[in-house]
């Protein structure tokens, strides 16, 4: 008995001796990771990033195409936050990017307003903002210090370009061109600038009847519910305007169910934006007509910019990324075997 009790006592030292070394040591361990992230990050450039989601496939591309960019071997640590789809979400990530005291914020605004008093913050912390992919409308444009992104005006007027030249090559321009359009986020850079540019070229023609324009927010699954809704109150659609590739891939869905078909030899021309590789493969087969390319690979761009804001050079207050026209004609298999997204 008496054996067994000081073989427990002695038990149970062991194990004291062992938590409190553990807590020493343990405790020394996580300070001297604490202080390496520390070190870390004082010798690298601390990048906050908001992205507004993940609805399509060039915001996957445009996310990673950041994430590439921004890696602790460019000399960044980047922190990285999704708002899905909500400005209140973008809101909260960029005030917390301004009390972690990042050197540099970037963002892309899933709508276009709302963004003044966030950004005034910003800047009275004395901390650069960089808009990525689209825009915000502010009055006063020193809250921003640059934005890497697309000409979305322009993508409307070549979609609106495209048209013409296709309804003058069959012949169409005097009798009736019925049009539907299923646009993106309502109030976002990209729904904004296509519908304008696309419109400009389409007030020009007495013949073209936009019979409707609907918000399917950049997603397939919408894009195929709109669609449906589309061909039940219109039975003579001739084209489809279709602001993103994922609402294309639903509308398609879509039209195939109803019996009719699409493309180059089908009964309603689909036009689209973006270009991601699936969408590719579809104007080489004929089903899209053509695909107005919106780059999602920013990332390269935005290094560019922060080079020279650290080099104390002076930036743009916009940069547009380079972008094409995907028809049957153009798309070589080089081009689909290179498409990385
Ligand atoms: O702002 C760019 C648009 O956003 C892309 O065309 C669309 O796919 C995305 O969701």
């Amino acid at each position: 008995m008496f054996r067994k009790k000081s073989y427990g006592i002695a038990v149970i030292g062991i194990l004291l001796v062992l938590v409190l070394m553990l807590m020493m040591f343990g405790s020394r361990l996580f300070t001297d990771i604490d202080e390496t992230t520390q070190v870390e990050k004082e010798n690298q450039i601390v990048v906050g990033v908001s992205q507004l989601g993940s609805e399509s496939g060039f915001r996957t591309a445009n996310t990673e195409s950041v994430q590439n960019a921004f890696t602790q071997e460019n000399g960044y640590f980047l922190i990285y936050n999704n708002a899905r789809q909500r400005q209140e979400n973008q809101l909260k990530a960029i005030r917390s990017f301004i009390s972690q005291r990042v050197d540099y914020i970037i963002f892309s605004p899933v709508v276009e307003t709302g963004w003044e008093t966030v950004l005034q913050e910003a800047k009275e912390a004395g901390i650069p903002v960089i808009l990525m992919d689209r825009s915000v409308d502010v009055e006063d444009e020193s809250l921003y210090v640059t934005c890497v992104g697309s000409d979305f005006v322009e993508e409307g007027e070549k979609a609106g370009h495209w048209l013409e030249q296709e309804l003058r090559k069959r012949g169409r321009t005097q009798e009736p061109v019925n049009i539907v359009v299923l646009t993106g986020t309502e109030g976002s850079s990209s729904q904004l600038g296509r519908t304008v540019g696309f419109d400009l070229v389409a007030n020009k023609h007495e013949n073209w009847n936009i019979l409707e324009q609907k918000c399917a927010e950049f997603t397939s699954t919408r894009g195929k519910e709109v669609m449906r809704g589309f061909l039940s109150r219109y039975p003579d659609i001739d084209v489809v305007v279709s602001q993103n590739d994922d609402m294309t891939f639903g509308a398609i869905e879509a039209i195939k169910e109803s019996g009719q078909t699409v493309g180059v030899n089908g009964d309603i021309m689909i036009i689209s934006f973006d270009a991601v590789a699936g969408a590719l493969e579809m104007v080489a087969d004929g089903t899209i007509n053509v695909d107005i390319e919106c780059n999602p690979n920013q990332g390269e761009y935005l290094l560019q910019v922060i080079d020279m804001l650290e080099a104390g050079e002076p930036v743009e207050k916009q940069y547009y990324v380079k972008e094409d026209v995907f028809t049957m004609e153009n798309v070589t298999r080089e081009i689909l075997e290179e498409r990385s997204y």
